[in-house]
This record gives C-alpha cells, sequence and structure tokens, in this order.
C-alpha cells in the first residue's frame, strides 16, 4: 500500500492540520498511559523543524454531549510537558477561539483542539462543519493510526478538501509493520486471539486461517469454540448465535491444512469476582462454575507453539486478566511471547497492556496503537482514512 508521505509535503511558514489519536485512558484528569501521545512525537517534531505549525486534531473518547471528564485539557499540559514547547489548548474545535489561538501561534508553538467529538458533525460528516475545519489550515496530515477505521470528519472528509495531504511516521510503520503479516510472513506464522467475542474477530479470524499457520485461541472467545465442540463450560459467557460459525472456522482450518489449538484446562470460579480458583481439565468445569483463565497444561501447550514460531501477532486477553486471580494465562504467554526470536506484533489496548505490565514491551518488534484498527487492516478491510492519502 502506497501513501502520500509527509516527506514530500512543503511545510514552511504553513498551517499544519495533524489528526493525531490520542485517545488515551485518563482517570481523574491524570493521563494514564502515554503511550499514543509520544507515538505522536516523530511527526510532531518534524513539523516544527520544518517550520510547520501544527494545529493537532483528536477524539476522546465517544462523549454523548460536550462531557467536561473526556475533554483534552489533559493531554494539552502532557503535551507541553513532553515537548517543553508552549501548547495553545482554545478550548474548542472549530470557531472565533481557534481561529484567534492560530493567529497567534508563533514558530515552534503548537496548538490542540478540543475533542472533535464534542461537534456533532465529527461522525456525520456534515458538510458546514467540513467547511470550517477546512478553514484552518493549509494542508493535512494525518497520524491516526488507532482511528484509521472509522470515516468521520477529520479522519476522512476533511482530508479530502486539502489538495495536500498526506500520512505521517507512525501511520506509516504501522502500514509496513503490519504489512509483513499479509505479506510473506516467515513461518512457522502463529497466531494468539483472545478477548471476549468471536463476533468482535469474525474478519480477522477468517482471515488468519489463510494466512498463519496455528491459531492459538484463548479468553471468552475460547468459550464459545469448547461448546461448539460439545464440551460443557458450566456458567461461562459465550456466543450462541456464534456456535455454528465456530464450527465453520474449524472445518475450514481443517480443510487448509491450518491448527486451531483450544485451551486443554481452565482457572475456574463461583464468585464474580473470583475469591477462590481451581485449575481444572475442559471437561470438568461444573455447571455452577464459570471460566475465568487458561490453565497451567495450556500455558505449557500454547508455549510449546510459540516456541517454534518465526512470526507471531497476538491481540486479546487469554482471560480475565484485570483480575489478579485470573491474570496468570496472560502474563506468561505475554513473556514466552517475549523470548521467541521472531517477528512479534501485538496489538490492542489489553494485549499491550499485559506486555507493558510485565515489563517486556522492548522485546516485541512492533506494538500497534490501534487494537481494532490493525484487525480490520489485517482482516483485509479499507480503511477510509487511508483511501484517502493513497497515492
Ligand atoms: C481506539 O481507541 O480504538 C480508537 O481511538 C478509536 O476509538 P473509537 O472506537 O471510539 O472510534
Amino acid at each position: 500500500m502506497k501513501l502520500r508521505s509527509i516527506r514530500d509535503l512543503d511545510l514552511k511558514g504553513k498551517r499544519v492540520f495533524l489528526r493525531a489519536d490520542l485517545n488515551v485512558p485518563i482517570k481523574e484528569g491524570k493521563i494514564k498511559d502515554d503511550t499514543r501521545i509520544r507515538a505522536l512525537l516523530p511527526t510532531l517534531n518534524y513539523i516544527i523543524e520544518k517550520g510547520g505549525k501544527p494545529i493537532i486534531a483528536s477524539h476522546l473518547g465517544r462523549p454523548k454531549e460536550k462531557d467536561p471528564s473526556l475533554s483534552l485539557k489533559p493531554v494539552a499540559e502532557h503535551l507541553e510537558k513532553l515537548t517543553g514547547r508552549k501548547v495553545h489548548f482554545p478550548g474548542e474545535v472549530v470557531g472565533a477561539l481557534v481561529e484567534e489561538a492560530i493567529s497567534k501561534m508563533k514558530e515552534g508553538e503548537i496548538l490542540l483542539l478540543e475533542n472533535t467529538r464534542y461537534e456533532k458533525g465529527e461522525k456525520t460528516q456534515d458538510p458546514e462543519f467540513l467547511k470550517k475545519l477546512r478553514a484552518l489550515a493549509d494542508v493535512y496530515v494525518n497520524d491516526a493510526f488507532g482511528t484509521a477505521h472509522r470515516a468521520e470528519s477529520t479522519t476522512y472528509g476533511v482530508a479530502l478538501l486539502f489538495e495536500e495531504r498526506a500520512c505521517g511516521f507512525l501511520i506509516e510503520k504501522e502500514v509496513e509493520m503490519l504489512s509483513k503479516l499479509k505479506e510473506n510472513p516467515q513461518r512457522p506464522y502463529i497466531s494468539i486471539l483472545g478477548g471476549a467475542k468471536i463476533s468482535d474477530k469474525l474478519e480477522v479470524l477468517e482471515a488468519l486461517i489463510e494466512k498463519a499457520d496455528t491459531l492459538l485461541i484463548g479468553g471468552g472467545m475460547a468459550n464459545t469454540f469448547v461448546k461448539a465442540k460439545g464440551v460443557e463450560i458450566g456458567n461461562s459467557l459465550y456466543e450462541e448465535e456464534m456456535l455454528q460459525k465456530a464450527v465453520e472456522i474449524m472445518e475450514k482450518a481443517k480443510k487448509l491444512g491450518k491448527k486451531i489449538v483450544l485451551p486443554e484446562d481452565f482457572l475456574i470460579s463461583k464468585e464474580k469476582p473470583a475469591v477462590e480458583v481451581k485449575e481444572v481439565s475442559k471437561e470438568e468445569v461444573p455447571s455452577d462454575f464459570y471460566i475465568g483463565d487458561i490453565g497451567s497444561k495450556t500455558i505449557e501447550i500454547f508455549s510449546r507453539e510459540l516456541g517454534m514460531a518465526k512470526t507471531v501477532f497476538w491481540n486479546g486477553p487469554l482471560g480475565i486478566f484485570e483480575e489478579e486471580k485470573f491474570s496468570r494465562g496472560t502474563f506468561e504467554i505475554a513473556k514466552k511471547v517475549a523470548s521467541v526470536e521472531a517477528f512479534k506484533l501485538v496489538g490492542g489496548g489489553e494485549s499491550v497492556m499485559a506486555v507493558e505490565k510485565a515489563g517486556v514491551s522492548n522485546k516485541i518488534t512492533h506494538i500497534s496503537t490501534g487494537g481494532g484498527a490493525s484487525l480490520e487492516f489485517l482482516g483485509g478491510k479499507e480503511l477510509p482514512s487511508l483511501e484517502a492519502l493513497k497515492l
């Protein structure tokens, strides 16, 4: 995929509309993880070095109205600390305050617009809103990989109104790394998929059956597969409407000579959240217990498979990882992935958090800043933001 590059833009003296994904976790005004903010710095610094004035736009969360807890103000303050530069924060997305702040920007300074989803026109690509956005800048740069699968005003509609438009260094790197999984991955290519639902990851599951050699499946989605094989799973969560699909996926894998590895044992509990947990084989889940994590035999089996990998893609936790009692499987697999000599790509909020908490993120070849976007990319879907930037 060839995209227009920021390197080909003349930025000197230009107002640069920079769409970023600064949708970071914030609790009581404090940023809990600034990975996405730091990931923007190469593009941001480049724009400033080339004499451009960056006007950054991002969404934060999914506000219904102008919910003050979803203001980007803490991000503006954090950006100021990270860059050591003045960050203007007019507190609006478009309008007189924004225009005034832009006109006052000096060279080397940055401007961050308020949460773009405070404006109804962001989702609807309202032409009036697009016109106002277009008027704010001379050139358009998109580096919001995490939002590349959303066709919104700032990620798509306004891009098309700029003659001069390109992607930044983050999008460039994400596309390059994810493309390695699609085009000639080194084999064996082993993919670990977890998380709650098959339905959220159906497209990628179907694409991975074709591309990968082995699929290791854990988390809530494994429950549906296990149940589809006629094994009782107590009162664990599963997707009734996906049982047939799970059977089809397993049949397709068999036909293509691909391996789907499901858990052989589990950690289970009776109470929610878990107080006491016990380990049982997959046939032994009592009707009043639920599955919370993969068991030690499964960790061993998954680890053995991973030991042979030359390419690894991981998305989704292998259990109810936010509960300490059910976090072992996800952490053990994070450590195993880190120890393998292979091209390793991890995407998706919780699996990224797992490699970070396990202290092994520096041993992963690429950590994607886009969970949903990376899945859609690998699933073969067109990502609107990237379509708008194609050469
Ligand atoms: C994400 O965190 O996945 C992106 O920022 C996109 O957010 P959205 O799912 O609310 O569009």
